[in-house]
């Protein structure tokens, strides 16, 4: 079977931000799959402004030239796997805008998530999984999380994520469940009486 194509979303945009641990020991595990292909994408590279078109590129296409640029690297994958943060137990707020700019490029496609945090960003995943709803997307059951002790021991401590073993087989089971979602839903995309479907 072809390898299905994830993109790895760094959700935080901040100077100081942690983000890229986490993003690379997850880029570093899937690489080792042969059924699968990632690319990282940062929201850096993608510094659009707070939502302001007239409305969702559901129904009326960006003006915004990043958006546009945005909306096409989005459309390029079979899934995602989002790395976040919880800022003040809710969603990074580059990570919404991102997301609510697009729509039919998430659409019918898996989602899975690396959370860091007090509790793992286990709030944030939450709200991530009612927005993946929205955009017609399949959050996956489980996620992974870095979390109390051991998130500030990577945190504060410089403690290497892959000391953390007991991550490995969460991001295992994680990535097993994104790559069924993705060829699912890849082969059902591409069946036209399907992908007619609403
Ligand atoms: C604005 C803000 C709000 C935060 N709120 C939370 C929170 O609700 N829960 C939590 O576990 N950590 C919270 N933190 C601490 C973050 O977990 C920690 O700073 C983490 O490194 C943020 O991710 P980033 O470095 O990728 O930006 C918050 C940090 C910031 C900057």
């Amino acid at each position: 079977m072809a390898k299905v194509n994830i993109g790895i979303i760094i959700s935080t945009t901040r100077a100081a931000r942690f983000a890229d641990k986490p993003a690379n020991w997850i880029k570093d595990i899937a690489s080792q799959r042969d059924d699968l292909s990632v690319e990282v994408l940062d929201l850096r590279d993608y510094p659009m402004p707070f939502f302001d078109e007239v409305a969702s590129n559901a129904w009326v296409p960006s003006q915004n030239e990043v958006a546009q640029l945005w909306q096409k690297k989005v459309a390029e994958f079979d899934g995602y796997i989002f790395v976040t943060a919880e800022y003040n137990r809710g969603v990074p707020a580059a990570l919404k805008n991102a997301l609510d700019y697009a729509y039919p490029e998430w659409n019918k496609k898996p989602a899975a998530f690396v959370g860091y945090g007090s509790v793992g960003a286990a709030r944030a995943i939450e709200q991530l999984r009612l927005i993946a709803v929205e955009l017609q997307m399949a959050p996956t059951r489980t996620g992974v999380h870095i979390q109390g002790a051991d998130f500030m021991a990577v945190w504060k401590g410089g403690k290497p994520i892959t000391e953390l073993t007991y991550l490995q087989q969460n991001a295992t089971d994680m990535l097993d469940q994104l790559v069924w979602w993705a060829n699912a839903l890849k082969a059902a995309r591409e069946r036209p009486a399907i992908s007619a479907a609403a």
